[in-house]
């Protein structure tokens, strides 16, 4: 399938230097852990993090959404074995497209019961109007059209997760 090229290799790397000196500044002193939501947010989460000049801690979470059966609203279950330690840490989650925002809303709540001093989010991408749950992430690479991504670490069907750019895919 054709991909067409909606964000540059270099627009975002600009993107991440800026959104790392802020992440920066705004958490100096304090126990930052990142924790990035697998998988589509590795490739940004490699980025980023050598953006942010301040000792902090790197972790994951694995979350898989299901659709009920018999209701139309979705559940979403996180895989404990790469539940990360968060008690007293001030906690960044990161997420590669806020879309619905029902993934990042209920992640934060995940975070939050597990005794985080404080939890605020980062996306790379936001789609326009496609939001259901209302989260306002804290740090927001692109506003994007509603349109299916690839690269950058996202995927269709697990591929395009390695292009150096985010663009849409053509059918
Ligand atoms: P919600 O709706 O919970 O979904 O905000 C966020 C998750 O949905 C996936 N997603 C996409 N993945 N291209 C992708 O590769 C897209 O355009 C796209 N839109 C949503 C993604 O896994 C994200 O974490």
């Amino acid at each position: 399938m054709a991909v067409e090229i909606l964000i540059a290799e270099s627009a975002i790397r600009d993107r991440v230097v800026e959104l790392g000196r802020r992440i920066e500044s705004d958490y100096a002193g304090k126990p930052l852990t990142i924790v990035a939501v697998l998988t589509g947010s590795l490739i940004v989460l490699a980025d980023l993090v050598r953006r942010i000049g301040i000792p902090h801690r790197i972790a994951l979470l694995q979350a898989s959404s299901y659709r009920g059966a018999t209701t139309t609203s979705t559940m979403l279950v996180v895989n404990e074995s790469f539940a990360p330690d968060v008690s007293g840490r001030d906690v960044l989650l990161l997420d590669d497209i806020l879309d619905t925002g029902q993934t990042l809303a209920a992640l934060v709540q995940h975070v939050a019961d597990r005794g985080a001093r404080s939890v605020r989010t980062a996306v790379l991408l936001r789609k326009i109007g496609r939001q259901t749950t209302p989260i306002e992430p804290d740090y927001c690479g692109f506003t994007i059209p509603d349109a299916f991504v690839v690269g950058y670490g996202l995927d269709y069907n697990d591929d395009y997760r390695h292009l150096p750019y985010v663009g849409i895919l053509k059918d």
